[in-house]
């Protein structure tokens, strides 16, 4: 499979068309941005990681009932994965307080919270991505009861997988990002799972292995990613 022509670049990927009308090939960049695009930087290697690392979760998940879009892993920094159309919508689960939840809410970051939280950004660059409920997907014509039903028991499942895996390797989920795209009549996971998307503490001293070191300069940035890959035997 090769790429032809680029479809679209965006702030971490670029995804090319293929010679198969319903696959593309995605490739990973370097390139970090944060606060929707305000800093910009770039963390030497993450491309390898994040692309890596999506491709190991999206097969473990397949393995536990989720569909996803990941076809063939083609390189380090390339996957084929199927052409979905993205629902959009950002679904955010969390475990513990931290980021805009800690901030909204006035909750310490830290605090483990009593059950998993479930929440929408309607996925716009141009608005910051606001946090919406499923009415307003409704109601705006985004989405559907029966594709909103379908992606809460998808990323509930996705949650307790991800939780499971992050944990045999000494990492605390603190919380995550996911979208999904609709494929022939059905809802699939898509995009990635990458330390760009989820927060990522170490189980015994909470140090952030995770975007937030870029976010907010906290140094070690490529370390921490490199630390995931690592323990992930990737
Ligand atoms: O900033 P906030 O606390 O809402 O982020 C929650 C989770 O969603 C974090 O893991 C963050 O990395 C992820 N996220 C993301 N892309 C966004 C917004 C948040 O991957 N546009």
């Amino acid at each position: 499979m090769e790429k032809q022509e680029l479809l679209y670049e965006g702030k971490a990927k670029k995804v090319f068309t293929t010679e198969d009308p319903d696959l593309l090939i995605v490739d990973y960049k370097d390139d970090a941005t944060a606060f929707n695009g305000e800093k910009k930087g770039t963390i030497v290697g993450k491309g390898v990681v994040n692309n890596r690392m999506s491709n190991y979760m999206f097969k473990m998940l397949e393995e536990k009932g989720v569909p996803t879009h990941y076809v063939q892993e083609l390189s380090d920094r390339e996957t084929v994965v199927k052409k979905v159309e993205i629902v959009p919508l950002e679904v955010i689960i969390r475990n513990v307080a931290a980021g805009s939840f800690s901030k909204r809410l006035g909750i310490e970051e830290g605090f483990e919270l009593l059950e998993p939280t479930f929440e929408f950004s309607y996925k716009d660059d141009d608005l910051g991505d606001p946090l919406i409920n499923e009415y307003f997907a409704y109601a705006i014509g985004i989405s559907n009861r029966k594709e909103v039903e379908q992606i809460k028991e998808y990323a509930f499942k996705v949650n307790e997988a991800l939780i499971e895996e992050f944990k045999k390797i000494g990492i605390k989920l603190v919380d995550f990002k996911i979208e999904f795209g609709r494929y022939k009549d059905e809802v699939i996971l898509a995009d990635e799972i990458s330390p760009d998307t989820c927060r990522l503490w170490d189980l015994e001293t909470n140090q952030k292995l995770d975007k937030d070191r870029f976010r907010r300069d906290l140094g070690d940035v490529e370390e921490a990613y490199e630390e995931v890959y690592r323990r992930l035997g990737l």
